[in-house]
């Protein structure tokens, strides 16, 4: 017998891609493969209260740091018909969604990853607690990035950790374009605890929405080389993950960032998501590492912020480094200090 009512409750976090997903097809799949970093500090806590209803339709309610959000709520409808398919219980039940994120709302920090994980590992929980069988954790983990990836697709590889591959790629049998799987090779110690200093350099909503820009990859000139590249650049991190080789790191993951943004610049609309502020940043991280030898490099998401990233041994120098020559470019100095973590949970 399924059970009237019940409470369920995750955490999930947000991710940085090193090699970037821009451009989509069906129902949210990408059209390259893509790797990232799952994070841990920035993360999203969801509890969704259910109770049996006999009326159709959909019905739930959303509530953010405990205040109804209505502004969220035509998102998660349009979640629920996607997924509905595959969570048909969804129908059968009145919901309480209440969310809250360890980062500051309007910080410029995309919460869709790690909301849309947070919220699909509720949703599998919630199928476990109705069925009368057994569900392997294994099979867990995948319907819930399969869930997650309806929602955003990057919220795919935010259910596991520390490095998740998301679409089919070659040499990675396993990767596939449904869900995300955690990367299956050799990790040099380097990438042990890597570092990622969010600097927010612009807190407001994002000019142009990342449905929008995927949508732009449509009729855009360059979209079949760069689907290459990004699948080739993948290929190119398999060894230097494995030698810990963090120039070649560093050349593969700044030159990703930079194509992502170079595919906006040469879109129809063309739009720039980079601040003035964003590439102050780019550059003192490049003079810096010349004087200094250090590791540190830079990556972008679809905004003007900037994820300082590192390896734990230089958590001393870069810290510093920070501190005293990076934040003035943040809007009231502000940054958020993270490192790779381990997934849901
Ligand atoms: O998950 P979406 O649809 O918001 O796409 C975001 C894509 C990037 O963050 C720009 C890159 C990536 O791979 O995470």
């Amino acid at each position: 017998q399924s059970p009237e009512n019940g409470k369920v409750s995750w955490q999930s976090p947000s991710n940085i891609a090193l090699v970037k997903y821009w451009g989509k097809y069906g129902e949210q799949l990408p059209k390259n493969a893509s790797i990232s970093f799952t994070l841990s500090n920035c993360h999203t806590k969801t509890n969704v209260s259910f109770q049996k209803k006999e009326s159709e339709g959909f019905d739930f309610e959303v509530y953010l740091d405990g205040k109804r959000e209505k502004g969220f709520e035509p998102k998660i409808q349009k979640f629920f018909e996607r997924v509905e398919a595959y969570v048909p219980f969804l129908k059968n039940y009145q919901f309480k969604i209440e969310t809250s994120n360890s980062f500051p709302h309007s910080s410029g920090i995309a919460s869709s990853a790690s909301g849309m994980s947070a919220l699909a590992c509720c949703l599998m929980e919630i199928e476990k607690s109705l069925g009368d069988f057994e569900i392997p954790e294994d099979f867990f983990s995948k319907k819930a990035s399969f869930l997650a990836r309806l929602g955003s697709g990057s919220a795919c590889r935010s259910i596991e950790g520390p490095l998740v591959v998301w679409g089919e790629h070659p040499q990675i049998g396993k990767a596939t374009n449904l869900y995300g799987v955690p990367y299956p090779y050799t990790v040099h110690k380097n990438f042990e605890n890597y570092q990622d200093t969010i600097l927010l350099v612009d807190k407001g909503e994002k000019q142009v929405s990342s449905t929008v820009g995927h949508n732009l990859m449509h009729n855009h000139p360059f979209a079949e080389q760069r689907f290459e590249q990004a699948n080739e650049n993948l290929s190119k991190l398999i060894p230097v993950l494995k030698s810990g080789n963090l120039s070649e790191f560093i050349s593969i993951v700044e030159s990703e960032a930079l194509s992502l943004h170079a595919m906006m610049l040469t879109s129809h609309p063309y739009f720039i998501l980079m601040k003035p502020n964003t590439l102050e940043i780019i550059n003192r991280i490049w003079d810096f590492r010349k004087e200094t030898g250090s590791k540190v490099c830079f990556t972008l998401d679809a905004g003007a912020n900037v994820h300082v990233l590192f390896p734990e041994a230089e958590k001393v120098l870069v810290s510093e480094f920070i501190k005293t020559q990076l934040t003035q470019f943040c809007k009231n100095g502000e940054f958020i200090e993270d490192s790779v973590g381990f997934g849901a949970q």
